[in-house]
């Protein structure tokens, strides 16, 4: 028999507790807070006051127990809590895979949106509970919370992809998200 994942990954249920954000059984949980998201925000003055002061949670990432290798296919839910630093919206890192595998959102609670990127287009997709996103291979992806509640998602990927966060920070992720006056819009990522 062929085994992929070492210690191999038996067949499991799994189960997701969409309030909690959770996976049972887990495996590693990701906090982010606003100052692991250097060179994301647009307003670099207001993000550096924001996070000096008050350095908020905003979000996190539960996986699943199924692990990032080749051939297996891993989950995770990512809840992103409401905010916003200097107008636009609190989102992810946003990031390349470097081996290039498409990947499935899935909305559990909340009302966002995928920020993607191929270096050339730009696509915004909303997501809300019941709906997915799907991301191709070669567009880099950035989800954005875009209500007042937290915004979760499972996601399911190729355990192959990886997670390259360097591509965003050179290339930009071609929108960005804001609210201005109650209003939500997206402008141009300019670099
Ligand atoms: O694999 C994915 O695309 C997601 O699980 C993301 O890793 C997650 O949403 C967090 O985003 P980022 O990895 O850009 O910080
Ligand atoms: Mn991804």
């Amino acid at each position: 028999m062929t085994s992929y994942a070492v210690p191999n990954i038996a067949p499991h249920q799994i189960s997701l507790d969409a309030s909690a954000g959770s996976l049972t059984p887990s495996g590693s949980t990701l906090i982010r807070r606003l100052s692991d998201l250097a060179g994301c925000f647009e307003n670099s003055k207001v993000f550096k006051a924001e996070f000096a002061s008050s350095n908020p949670i905003v979000y996190q990432v539960i996986s699943s127990a199924v692990p990032e290798v080749p051939r297996e296919l891993p989950q995770s839910i990512t809840t992103i809590f409401p905010g916003s630093c200097g107008g636009e919206l609190y989102m992810t890192k946003g990031h390349q895979h470097p081996d290039p595998q498409g990947e499935i959102y899935f909305g559990l609670e909340g009302i966002g949106g995928i920020i993607m990127f191929d270096g050339k287009e730009k696509k915004y997709v909303e997501i809300t509970s019941g709906t997915i996103g799907y991301i191709p291979p070669g567009w880099a992806h950035r989800s954005i919370n875009s209500g007042s509640t937290a915004y979760k998602f499972l996601a399911v990927y190729p355990g192959s992809a990886g997670h390259d966060y360097g591509w965003v920070l050179e290339n930009g992720m071609g929108l960005r998200r804001f609210s201005e006056s109650g209003k939500l819009i997206l402008k141009d990522f300019i670099i």
